[in-house]
């Protein structure tokens, strides 16, 4: 324990140490002021380097003990140049790069004095009617832990105290993601088994990655609202797991206990937060109450030390003690080159082709039609961004700033939202003069992110009608989605030659779509959520469990259904298994789906062990996968190997399928490479009181997508 922080804490009031256990929820800058002035040991960020200093100055030079300031600010996928949203980089199945991109972050907002990013978000999403999908990598456990691995690696690298780190924050813990119908801020009843197996390991990854903070969710988990929730908080999160840093609430997610029904008053809310394990409230409720509200005798003294100690080490590693100041004249304030290159690329690599009859990429079309809606939009940045000033061009602008030499022709033909169809007929008229028409459609970002969920999850206004009008002209059409979340399709994919989710983009989205028409950059990413059929079979995931009656084809809804099953011992026929009676089985797309414009063939897969001990750490790599991939076109190319793993015969029901591994590979032209993909032995543990690996088979699923895969079988002895 740092001299330091004992001897500032033998020295603190009680009113001083609770100054540090909060942050106020954007203040505007005169009130910051008189904040720090009063105590409080972080805030927002000001917004600048200066303003920042300044702030610093009044902590430092006009409070008692000096203590600077944490400053904190929502860094979720870039603060100047703007990233692919989180879902779109998820796509890009590369940690690798997700962690430059955090790093790329980090380095701009410490340099404008930021020290606290309230990102990654760690929340496992499988219903995309939930707004926030956008801000967090999909559905899948093990992508996710992997992802939120490589973005606290990118923001804090080896030391916090570097000019180029920032302390990162794992959100929202936990079950976020879960709440009820995918209605924002819904609670979520969630088994033991639920937490551990599907919600809780990305925030241990983030612990184990050593995460300076983590953020309790606004939610409840089974009737106990997270920022009351001594158990997780305290017991697995700080106990069980070790995590020695700074549990921060929500924006007034203290308050929120009131409205959840759990706490009688603010002041109550405030008792129950912190001795259940909350170290920092963000929003302001305790600045609201009287000294006897939050009395030692009311407020555990020795809860409120430890919650002190979590946040002076946070200061202290990230070096704020010895200099609390920025320089102002190296503030990063605007995209240089490399940063552009690097979210242009980025954006492409997130890009998922769903499906392309060879139209894409374009070639050398002579006149082309870009209509819908973000043909000239430019609102590419997605739902988080809007507070720093950074923006994006349009499609229509990028295109024929490249290529003046085509003839482009615009229409937009409807908007986002409305019901107005009336420029429909001038897309169609344009359509039919075109060799191709690209229709850019989306969900623009207000649709996304905090307090956006959707019950309707097709394309908004009248988006579909201009895509199938402009399809039944029969001139090749390529969709480019823009969205947030994944969305419906069913009603016009199969009139479509080509469509493409190219997700909110960022900075350099519209340089990065019309690299990926043009054919500069493919678009080889995979879907990190499945794309549902229809909002009715949501929640839906390719983790799912079987059901002791499996259908082997999807519905097929007629008059006489109510006479086909004949149920009985050895004769339960297919109505009597579980479906929808008016849907295909699964979803539209699943998890993983994606390809390229390259092509590949795969080899047989080979193991490095068949047979492997199920007793051992769980980090340990029990075998490894490989597989030669042989790109068969003409071009270079990108192919991601997934691996599923199914545990055969277990004491609990299992996934039929579940993520041990992936890679994603460049190949060139006629060549192949082998790619290996290790496995470790919690990858395929399950939870029953613990984490075990049963004895017995499982069956490896290897391949480009989940549909496309070839089996092998090991054993764990
Ligand atoms: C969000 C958090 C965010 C916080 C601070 C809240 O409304 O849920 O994700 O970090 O605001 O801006």
């Amino acid at each position: 324990m740092s001299g330091r922080i004992d001897d500032l804490l033998s020295r603190m009031t009680w009113d001083e140490k609770l100054g540090q256990l909060q942050i106020v929820f954007r203040p505007n800058p005169d009130d910051a002021v008189a904040l720090v002035r009063r105590g409080v040991g972080s805030t927002f960020w000001p917004p600048s380097a200066a303003a920042t200093n300044t702030l610093q100055r009044v902590a430092v030079e006009e409070t008692r003990l000096g203590i600077p300031l944490l400053v904190g600010l929502d860094v979720i996928h870039g603060q100047r140049t703007i990233a692919p949203i989180p879902l779109a980089q998820a796509a890009a199945f590369d940690p690798e790069l997700v962690r430059s991109l955090a790093y790329l972050a980090a380095t701009e907002a410490r340099s404008g004095g930021v020290t606290w990013t309230f990102s990654p978000m760690a929340d496992v999403s499988r219903d995309p009617r939930w707004g926030r999908v956008s801000e967090g990598f999909g559905e899948d456990p093990l992508l996710t832990s992997l992802l939120v691995t490589a973005m606290v690696q990118g923001y804090q690298g080896d030391d916090l105290s570097a000019p180029d780190a920032i302390a990162a924050t794992a959100k929202h813990f936990v079950g976020y993601g879960a709440g009820e119908g995918g209605r924002d801020y819904n609670g979520a009843d969630l088994s033991e088994r639920a937490l551990r197996t599907v919600h809780l390991p990305p925030f241990e990854a983030a612990v184990r990655a050593g995460a300076a903070s983590v953020m309790a969710a606004f939610t409840s988990v089974s009737g106990i609202p997270m920022h009351a929730h001594r158990r997780l908080l305290t017991d697995v999160l700080k106990r069980e797991w070790g995590f020695d840093g700074v549990v921060v609430g929500d924006a007034e997610g203290v308050a929120n206990l009131v409205p959840h029904g759990v706490a009688e008053d603010v002041p109550d809310a405030v008792r129950q937060s912190f001795a259940a394990g909350l170290d920092v409230e963000m929003g302001g409720a305790p600045l609201a109450l009287t000294a006897d509200d939050l009395a030692p005798g009311r407020l555990d003294p020795a809860r409120i030390d430890d919650a002190v100690r979590r946040v002076l080490r946070m200061k202290e590693a990230l070096g704020l003690f010895e200099n609390p100041y920025v320089d102002p004249t190296a503030e990063i304030t605007a995209p240089d080159a490399d940063s552009r290159a690097l979210v242009r690329a980025a954006a492409a690599r997130g890009s998922v082709l769903l499906h392309n009859d060879g139209i894409l990429p374009l070639g050398e079309p002579r006149r082309l039609l870009l209509t819908g809606p973000y043909a000239t939009s430019t609102d590419h940045l997605g739902a988080w961004v809007q507070f720093f000033g950074a923006h994006a061009g349009s499609v229509a602008d990028e295109l024929r700033a490249r290529r003046p030499e085509l003839d482009t022709v615009v229409e937009e033909g409807v908007d986002f939202l409305s019901g107005d169809d009336a420029g429909i007929a001038a897309a169609v008229e344009a359509a039919r003069g075109a060799e191709v028409a690209v229709v850019l459609a989306g969900e623009p970002s207000a649709l996304s992110g905090e307090a956006a969920s959707r019950s309707d999850l097709r394309l908004p206004g009248r988006q579909e009608d201009l895509i199938r009008a402009v399809a039944a002209t029969g001139t090749p059409t390529v969709v480019l989605l823009v969205t947030g979340r994944p969305l419906v399709v069913t009603d016009w994919i199969d009139e479509v030659a080509a469509t493409v989710v190219v997700w909110h983009g960022g900075t350099e989205a519209p340089a990065a779509v019309v690299d990926l028409l043009l054919g500069v950059a493919e678009p080889a990413g995979r879907l990190p959520m499945s794309f549902p059929r229809s909002v009715g079979q949501v929640p839906i995931h390719y983790a799912h469990e079987n059901t002791g009656r499996p259908a082997a084809t999807g519905g097929t809804l007629t008059a006489h259904h109510h006479d086909v099953g004949l149920h009985g011992p050895g004769n339960v026929q297919d109505k009597y298994t579980s479906k929808y009676l008016d849907l295909p089985l699964g979803p539209r797309f699943s998890f993983g789906h994606g390809s390229g414009y390259a092509r590949f063939t795969h080899a047989e897969p080979r193991v490095s062990a068949s047979v492997f001990p199920a007793d051992g750490p769980g980090d340990e790599t029990v075998l490894t996968v490989t597989v030669a991939v042989t790109n068969t076109s003409d071009r270079r190319g990108d192919e991601v190997v997934q691996v599923f793993a199914r545990d055969v015969v277990a004491s609990t029901t299992q996934p039929v399928r579940r993520l041990v591994g992936f890679a994603r590979k460049t190949v060139d032209a006629g060549d192949t490479a082998t790619v290996t993909i290790p496995v470790r032995r919690e990858a395929l543990a399950l939870w029953s009181d613990g984490w075990t690996v049963e004895p017995g088979a499982f069956e490896l699923h290897v391949g480009s997508t989940l549909e496309t895969t070839r089996m092998v079988t090991v054993v764990a002895e």
